[in-house]
């Protein structure tokens, strides 16, 4: 995704954060490397879908990705679970945040909602692709299979599912930011795992990554001092992933399609 155009979105999105007494710390945006992996993921969906198509953003949390799809000339639904135990904590902090801040990105092409977590509020075949975005490990196993049959029903035959930063069990980070108190989550699924989920709901992997070596979000100031390394950090980051070392990385991206058949393998 054309830089240009992406940080002109960054500065509208904090504007609206400002205008609703909040700002782009409360969520993270502030970390240039987690915004720049926001960036090339976007990038992906450009690359593989057409202008004009249906996407859907499950799991918007604030609505910034889903501004940002609608702004490439997709038709975005962001879709969120209202007040759960993973909702966003600024949102849980500031009661009504999150519906102001959509009200004030929603456009002709981008629409929000929340949801109940499973049953997606659209009719079949609806969708040329979904977006997770930080999302899948917020999901809880006991529903995950379900909320992948709710994908594969709102995606059309041969349908894309993009599944971005999600961590991996194998993340030193992971571990590192539990121990540290800085923010972990309970739930790490395993690449093998995740794929066979995948699989057994009906999805072809197209293409599987292992993304982000270096931390991009760190707690108060140090985050300002990451961010002046960030353009290095960024080449090392790089670097690291082309190497073994890739086996402790934090995140994993994967690309799958939606099989072109009508019958998802009995569970
Ligand atoms: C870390 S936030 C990511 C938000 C956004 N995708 C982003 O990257 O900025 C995780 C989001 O997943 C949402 N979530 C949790 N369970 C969900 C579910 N069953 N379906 C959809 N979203 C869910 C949470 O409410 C939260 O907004």
């Amino acid at each position: 995704m054309d830089k240009t155009l992406f940080y002109a979105n960054l500065t509208k999105f904090s504007n609206i954060l400002l205008s609703n007494n909040t700002d782009l710390p409360a969520f993270i945006f502030n970390s240039k490397i987690y915004v720049e992996g926001i960036r090339k993921s976007l990038s992906q969906v450009e690359h593989y879908c057409v202008k004009g198509s249906r996407i859907l953003d499950l799991g918007c949390g604030t609505g910034f990705l889903t501004m940002q799809l609608s702004s490439l000339d997709f038709v975005v639904d962001g879709v969120d679970v209202e007040q759960s135990p993973e909702t966003i904590r600024e949102f849980v902090k500031k009661k009504g945040l999150q519906s102001k801040v959509w009200s004030a990105l929603k456009n002709d092409s981008a629409s929000f909602q929340f949801y109940d977590g499973v049953n997606l509020p659209f009719d079949k075949q609806q969708f040329d692709a979904v977006m997770a975005h930080a999302v899948v490990e917020h999901i809880p196993l006991n529903v995950i299979n379900q909320v992948f049959q709710e994908i594969q029903r709102v995606l059309k035959p041969g349908g894309y599912f993009f599944i971005f930063r999600t961590p991996r069990n194998q993340a030193v980070m992971e571990h590192v930011a539990r121990f540290l108190g800085m923010g972990s989550h309970d739930e790490l699924m395993g690449e093998q795992e995740l794929i066979s989920l995948l699989e057994k709901n009906g999805f072809e992997v197209v293409s599987f990554r292992r993304t982000d070596m270096v931390f991009s979000v760190l707690p108060g100031r140090l985050q300002n001092v990451w961010n002046l390394f960030s353009p290095v950090l960024i080449i090392v980051d790089e670097i690291l992933l082309k190497t073994p070392l890739n086996y402790f990385a934090h995140h994993m991206q994967i690309l799958s399609l939606k099989l072109n058949r009508s019958a998802v393998q009995k569970l």
